[in-house]
């Protein structure tokens, strides 16, 4: 049987679906979801909930304590474009809640911890075609300036007090159970959204701007693989570069339009046009592919007919 498990933001985007496919996975008793709010319908009514805030070090104890908790997937964090308008309360989730978990690890009071990284870790300086696992860096965003400082504090505890900690930098990820959370890519959901009720969809960022994405089946599948790999194959321990499709809302528009014939899509760029420029436009995840057996599954139309059936019902 697998020891315990808790989600901490398990009600957002990837928590919610994470927490349902761990569920099935190692037996709803065995995973512990908990975030500040409730979550949908699904998630609740699926398994044991805590209501807990990742900022507070003696609640998480607390929880982990009680369930004799062995295994933490920490998904809270304020997202990109939210961060951008609140950025100390950013800067202070993002790196508390990492805290509380690395130092319950480093106090053994858990044996493994999750924590996701992203390609916000990038800068304009990065290369952006097939950015190399280790290249520049130099975010310019709050958010990515707390996604690499985190990396290197991650990298530290395992160094430092061989803290068994695992990440992946995701991409933009396409869902249907749940909204995004604020982020820059958010558009890339939205869109289907829209394309089903109102045949037509404005979108925030520039018709050519591409960026790395990825359907939420294969971040899952990335994620759990990821944990249940054997520590040893585990050369990263920052964060790992985890690629799936590249394309831009040009190319997400003709993908729908072959679904809904007529579907618009017009262009208004806003504030998120400057973040999504400072970041790649494709990824090169060899080290992710070669050290742990990483393979995406879906493509730019197989995610838009997983997306169109999904959300039509
Ligand atoms: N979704 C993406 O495209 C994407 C891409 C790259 C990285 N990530 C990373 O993956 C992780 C999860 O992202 P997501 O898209 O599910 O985000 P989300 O915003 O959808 O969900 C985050 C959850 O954290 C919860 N939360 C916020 N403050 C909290 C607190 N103090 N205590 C407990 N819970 C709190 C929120 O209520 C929410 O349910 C984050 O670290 C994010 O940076 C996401």
């Amino acid at each position: 049987m697998h020891k315990p498990i808790l989600i901490i933001g398990a009600c957002g985007q990837i928590g919610t679906e994470l927490t349902l496919e761990l569920r099935s996975k190692y037996g709803a008793e065995n995973v512990i979801a908990s975030d500040i709010r409730e979550g949908n319908e699904a998630l609740m009514q699926s398994g044991p909930f805590e209501l807990l805030d990742a900022t507070n070090y003696a609640a998480i104890e607390d929880v982990v304590m009680h369930y004799e908790i062995d295994e933490v997937y920490l998904m809270a964090a304020m997202l990109s474009a939210t961060a951008e308008k609140f950025p100390m309360r950013a800067w202070n989730l993002n790196m508390n809640s990492l805290f509380n978990v690395l130092n319950l690890a480093k106090e053994k009071k858990i044996s493994k911890v999750f924590w996701p990284s992203s390609i916000a870790v990038f800068g304009p300086n990065t290369p952006k075609n097939d950015t190399p696992q280790s290249t520049i860096m130099e975010p310019s965003t709050v958010y990515g300036i707390s996604k690499q400082s985190g990396e290197r504090w991650c990298e530290y505890y395992h160094k430092k007090y061989g803290v068994d900690v695992r990440s992946v930098r995701y991409p933009g990820l396409i869902s249907w159970k749940t909204m995004p959370g604020g982020g820059t890519t958010d558009y890339a959901v939205e869109i289907y959204h829209e394309a089903l009720k109102k045949g037509e969809y404005e979108c925030f960022l520039d018709s050519d701007t591409e960026l790395p994405m990825m359907y939420m089946d294969d971040a899952i599948r990335a994620t759990i693989s990821l944990m249940d790999s054997p520590s040893e194959k585990i050369k990263v321990r920052s964060s790992y570069n985890l690629a799936g499709m590249n394309f831009t809302p040009k190319q997400m528009a003709e993908s729908i339009a072959k679904h809904i014939p007529g579907f618009e899509i017009s262009y208004t760029p806003d504030f998120r046009q400057e973040i999504a420029d400072s970041w790649p436009s494709s990824i090169d995840d060899a080290p992710a592919r070669k050290e742990w057996g990483w393979e995406p599954r879906f493509d730019l139309d197989q995610t838009t007919q997983e997306m169109l059936k999904n959300l039509k019902g």
